[in-house]
């Protein structure tokens, strides 16, 4: 699989700020805005475009849009503090939605929604979760998705465990990782160390 880290010193500041324990929810939530623009803005890097002769008020030049707009789908609850700076970013886009939460005894996803067009073939999409932790809600989210033809899945993490990116590696799904950090390792409770704790909870509070 491939894996871009985007450890630019901003998308670094960033994170620390996430990481920190001292950190409250609404500065937690706009760190992780910041950060989603980086991690969006270096995954559209090599996105195809459209050219287009237009004219400025001075003279005739090149034009470019975007030829395939991602379609946006962030994973409940934690992505949904990507899907508005994302979409901001690519106001031509569309979303879907997942819900999935992890079961807390066997880091099983457990699926409460999804809303997603019928027909994904040759349509990139952008999976925002902040976390990727044993890659198992990840693998669901693109089962869903090349259920419905996707072939071209780019996996939006604010942080990623080794053990998930082996997990994707090995399941031989068509996705790459954009992420700012690959931590060290899981641990006990299948969570992400050093990590930021539950990504959910840090933005929204404990349910
Ligand atoms: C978190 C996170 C991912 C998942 C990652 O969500 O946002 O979706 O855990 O863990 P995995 O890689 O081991 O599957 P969680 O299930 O805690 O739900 P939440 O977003 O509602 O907090
Ligand atoms: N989900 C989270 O929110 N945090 C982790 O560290 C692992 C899974």
């Amino acid at each position: 699989m491939d894996v871009l880290t985007v450890d630019h010193p901003l998308a670094k500041a960033r994170l620390t700020v996430m990481r920190d324990a001292r950190t409250d929810n609404a500065v937690f939530r706009a760190a992780l805005h910041e950060l989603t623009v980086m991690l969006i803005y270096e995954a559209m890097r090599e996105a195809p475009v459209r050219t287009e002769r237009i004219h400025t008020p001075v003279a005739r030049t090149e034009g470019y849009w975007l030829a395939k707009p991602p379609l946006l789908v962030p994973v409940l609850r934690a992505g949904l503090g990507m899907a508005d700076q994302a979409h901001k970013l690519i106001p031509e886009a569309q979303m879907g939605f997942v819900g999935l939460a992890r079961n807390e005894e066997t880091l099983e996803p457990t699926p409460y929604m999804e809303s997603l067009p019928a027909d994904l073939a040759g349509r990139p999409v952008f999976v925002l979760d902040p976390m990727l932790a044993t890659g198992g809600s990840m693998e669901y989210t693109i089962r869903l998705l090349t259920g419905r033809g996707a072939t071209d899945v780019t996996a939006v993490c604010a942080l990623a465990a080794p053990e998930g990116i082996k997990h994707l590696s090995e399941a031989k799904l068509p996705v790459r990782l954009v992420t700012a950090s690959i931590d060290e390792r899981l641990n006990d409770s299948g969570y992400i160390v050093p990590g930021l704790g539950d990504a959910g909870d840090r933005q929204y509070g404990a349910v």
